[in-house]
């Protein structure tokens, strides 16, 4: 039993490593994107420009990637998102999608 907890552990570590990494992510989102987007994604400097805080993953894989290759047509994001690369967009969506979003705290009351 030991034993597959840790190989489970380990599959699902596995799976994370694959995933991107959130420190790279960190790093590239605050050379570009946290122009717009806000440096953890979630104070954009315009209502134009999405929380990506607290996304899912794999939606920011595909938004960004559909952006890159024209299935997503935006004039501002394809051009940021040309210059990606695979690792470059998986790193990023690693660091939003880590993030807690303001979208879930607006309700207090
Ligand atoms: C000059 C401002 C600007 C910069 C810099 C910028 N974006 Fe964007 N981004 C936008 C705008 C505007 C949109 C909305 C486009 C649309 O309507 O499709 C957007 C949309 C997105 C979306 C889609 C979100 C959704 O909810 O579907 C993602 C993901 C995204 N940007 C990621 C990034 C990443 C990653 C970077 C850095 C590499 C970046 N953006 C840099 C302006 C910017």
């Amino acid at each position: 039993m030991r034993v597959l907890v840790l190989v489970v552990a380990l599959a699902v570590a596995g799976v994370a490593q694959a995933r991107g990494n959130v420190e790279a992510g960190k790093q590239k989102a605050a050379q570009v994107c946290a122009a717009c987007h806000g440096p953890e994604g979630n104070k954009p400097s315009d209502p134009t420009q999405p929380i990506l805080a607290g996304q899912y993953y794999d939606y920011l894989v595909r938004a960004i990637t559909d952006y890159k290759n024209g299935r997503r047509n935006n004039p501002i994001m394809k051009g940021f998102a040309a210059q990606l690369s695979k690792q470059d967009i998986e790193d990023l969506a690693a660091w939003f999608s880590s993030q807690k979003s303001n979208l879930h705290e607006q309700r207090k009351d």
